[in-house]
């Protein structure tokens, strides 16, 4: 009998599963609206040029290859200990805050996850709908999922009565995955009002918080999408946040990412740093150096900087005049007001009221890629396309 005969045989992941069944169609006519990557106007995803820029310098100055250290790039976790927190924070000085570079967000979700664990939490909820990899690192570490309600679906914006109805049943110590900007799958926000009402409500009930911020800058710009994490920090005087430069640098394959948190004593934040620091050795070892270092020069060099800032506006910008002609498309098509909400979404992603059935029969039928959620990744899509996308996407609606 095989070692592995007990295993069954899984299905694939839907969103890697997509891209593959995508990239092998052979039609001439085909939309991409699945994986969550930003595709300028031709359809490609090119590297950002301050990203160019900064890895040519990178490699020219680099002369080992050495470990960098269970931190991995220190400089690139204070740029980001700086967006996150606030470059004057008093808790950074006092010893209150951590920060590690992980191998994407979603190493730093797992980091932050495998924390939870040590810490004696037993279930994390997540918000319904969410990123299917949130329950699936949940799961994988042996932990409960839990869901809270996070979006009316009449009124299109998040309802935080029903956030805290659904978190009222966590215990102490529960973990929370809450979203930063740009929502993944609805594109919907939370208000600042609601931000600091869920700090103060994290705090009461002793929730183990963590804020997944994949998007930095594809809302409203740099500061803006940092005001409600700062304020549900502020509020909550603890917490642990992911984030990812996969999405705002481009960096996709690097796996870019920083773990960090922040606690209401220098002791506690001591104790974490030397979980977190376990946790990475006993899983990746040591951080991988490269995508750090491109963002670590980058924000380390005004020039730069000041490039990938124009360049990000140029991609938000885009997403948002998208949104508006795809939001105007479906309203002339379904001749229905309803999906005029896109526009008041942010980031790459919103989802449409078409059932699983829809989603397959859109692929199936008509090439039309978007998984079974019926979420679509706007910043798949461009302007020449959108007329037929529109057509193509009534059909389900
Ligand atoms: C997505 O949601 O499409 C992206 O975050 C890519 C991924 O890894 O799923």
């Amino acid at each position: 009998m095989s070692l592995y005969a007990s295993l069954s045989t899984l299905p694939p992941d839907a969103l890697l599963g997509l891209m593959t069944a995508y990239r092998e169609d052979k039609r001439a006519e085909k939309f991409d609206l699945g994986v969550g990557v930003y595709k300028d106007e031709a359809g490609n995803t090119p590297i950002l040029s301050a990203v160019k820029k900064a890895e040519a310098r990178l490699i020219a100055a680099q002369d080992t290859k050495v470990y960098e250290g269970p931190r991995g790039n220190v400089d690139f976790c204070t740029h980001v200990e700086d967006f996150v927190f606030g470059a004057g924070a008093p808790a950074r000085t006092e010893g209150r805050t951590l920060s590690f570079t992980a191998p994407g967000g979603c190493g730093a979700l797992f980091a932050g996850t495998s924390l939870m664990r040590r810490m004696g939490t037993k279930k994390v909820w997540v918000s319904k709908p969410t990123w299917p990899n949130h329950p699936n690192v949940v799961r994988s570490l042996g932990l409960v999922v839990g869901e809270y309600r996070y979006a009316d679906p009449e009124t299109g914006t998040a309802d935080r009565a029903a956030m805290i109805a659904d978190l009222s049943q966590a215990a102490p110590g529960d973990g929370v995955i809450i979203q930063g900007p740009c929502h993944n799958p609805t594109g919907i926000d939370l208000t600042l009002e609601d931000w600091r009402a869920l700090g103060a409500f994290a705090r009461e009930r002793g929730l183990a918080v963590m804020l997944d911020v994949a998007y930095h800058g594809f809302a409203g710009g740099l500061a803006d999408d940092m005001a409600g994490v700062q304020a549900f920090l502020a509020e909550a005087g603890e917490g642990m946040v992911a984030y990812s430069c996969s999405k705002n640098f481009g960096l996709y394959r690097e796996r870019a990412g920083c773990f960090m948190a922040l606690g209401e004593a220098p002791e506690g934040i001591a104790a974490a740093t030397t979980h977190v620091a376990d946790i990475g050795r006993a899983t990746w070892s040591m951080p991988p150096a490269h995508g750090a270092g491109i963002v670590a020069t980058i924000l380390g060099d005004k020039a730069l900087r000041a490039e990938w800032e124009t360049e990000l506006t140029s991609m938000r910008e885009r997403m948002i005049s998208l949104r508006k002609a795809l939001a105007d498309a479906l309203v002339e098509r379904t001749g229905s007001n309803r999906l005029a909400s896109l526009t008041t979404q942010n980031g790459m992603f919103s989802q449409l009221p078409i059932t699983p059935e829809g989603a397959k029969k859109l692929r199936e039928e008509l090439g039309l890629y978007m998984p079974a959620s019926g979420r679509i990744n706007i910043a798949g899509l461009n302007m020449g396309d959108i007329p037929r996308v529109a057509e193509i996407l009534a059909t389900a609606l």
